[in-house]
């Protein structure tokens, strides 16, 4: 064995995930399990029915986890946990169940900041976190985040009302579009018209990096009576359009202004085909390169939290075992709670 076994568990939200990673760049096993399909029915993540759900899968998960990766728990250096931001009930269950697992073995545990977990993510595999600019979006977050190197960050921006992915997902449930909303607005979006609707670009020149979609999901609100089905192509592609508008011209300003060549994108709106390609164009324009994270490790996964909990510990940090789960945990953060 070249590295040192990371078991990380990500409960954050409504996937259960478990993985293995051997030092930094060898993933054993990945396992996620959704519940997507439970919450759909009910247009958005239930808390009290994700750690419902997450308490039945966890157990499984891990076995799971440890037996693609030919391990079992005895070999396992450290345990690991997102222990926010999301859902307290949520986050309870991983947290606790990692914390068991080092009680019982008496190896550490560490706690992991879910957004530290998507920032890196677009890095997973590499020994060294290069120096970037990182642009997280996803449906909980979005932020512009100066990296350094890993464990080294500087909040540049985020959004004042909702996140990128929120905003996908209210503006799809608007327009009676499945969740969640982004890949079925994205579908939309292709046959459509961009420009039929002149739509706000919510602070594209504020003059920092700071984002809002509120105004944007609110004028698509304004624009719908009246509207036919025949109009939702459009109606999804202006909506797509004024968000990576947005997203792209704040993104590339942040990489001048901090003299980074390089962009890395993490979260599920990464996934976003329209936001990858306007990118790599307007990146490429200024002499910088992109980075996006891999499909399966855009939403959330527990291989970036295992990756960003190798990255902290050959720095030579644990948590304590008392170190308590943070739903509200921000970016103050990526020094854990
Ligand atoms: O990273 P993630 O699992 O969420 C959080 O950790 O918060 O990403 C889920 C979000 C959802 O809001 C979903 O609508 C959005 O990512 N998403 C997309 C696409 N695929 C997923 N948004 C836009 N275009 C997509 N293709
Ligand atoms: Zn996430």
């Amino acid at each position: 064995m070249s590295g040192k076994l990371v078991l990380a568990l990500e409960t954050s939200c409504d996937e259960t995930a478990a993985a293995v990673l051997e030092g930094t760049g060898d993933l054993r096993g990945s396992v996620v399990h959704s519940q997507a399909g439970i919450h759909a029915e009910y247009g958005g993540v239930v808390p009290e029915v994700a750690s419902r759900n997450h308490l039945a899968n966890v157990r499984g998960v891990v076995e799971e986890v440890l037996s693609y990766s030919g391990a079992d728990l005895a070999d396992v250096d450290v345990f690991a946990a997102t222990i926010g931001p999301g859902l307290a009930s949520a986050l309870l269950v991983g947290a606790s169940a990692a914390k068991g697992f080092a009680l019982a073995s008496g190896k550490p545990f560490l706690g992991v900041n879910h957004i530290e977990g998507h920032l890196l993510s677009p890095f997973f595999g590499r020994p060294e976190v290069p120096e970037a600019i990182g642009l997280v979006v996803s449906g909980g977050h979005t932020l512009l985040v100066d990296i350094e190197g890993a464990a080294s960050y500087r909040l540049l921006g985020r959004t004042l009302d909702d996140a990128a992915g929120e905003a996908f997902d209210k503006v799809a449930k608007l327009l009676g579009l499945g969740y969640p909303g982004g890949p079925e607005v994205e579908a939309q979006a292709r046959s459509g018209n961009t420009a039929r609707f002149d739509l706000p670009r919510g602070m594209k020149h504020s003059g920092d990096f700071n984002f809002s979609f509120s105004g944007l999901k609110t004028a698509v609100r304004y624009l719908l009576p009246g509207m036919s089905a025949a109009d939702l192509a459009d109606l999804c592609a202006g909506f797509q359009e004024a968000v990576v508008d947005v997203l792209v011209h704040k993104t590339v300003q942040a990489a001048v202004a901090n003299r980074r060549r390089l962009i890395a994108v993490s979260g599920g709106v990464g996934l976003n085909g329209r936001l990858r390609d306007e990118l790599v164009v307007e990146a490429g324009k200024a002499g910088m390169d992109v980075v996006f994270a891999d499909r399966e490790l855009c939403t959330d996964n527990a291989a970036m939290i295992a990756y960003a909990a190798a990255q902290r510990w050959r720095r030579g940090e644990v948590s304590l075992l008392g170190m308590d789960i943070c739903p509200s945990l921000g970016t103050e953060l990526f020094k854990n709670c």
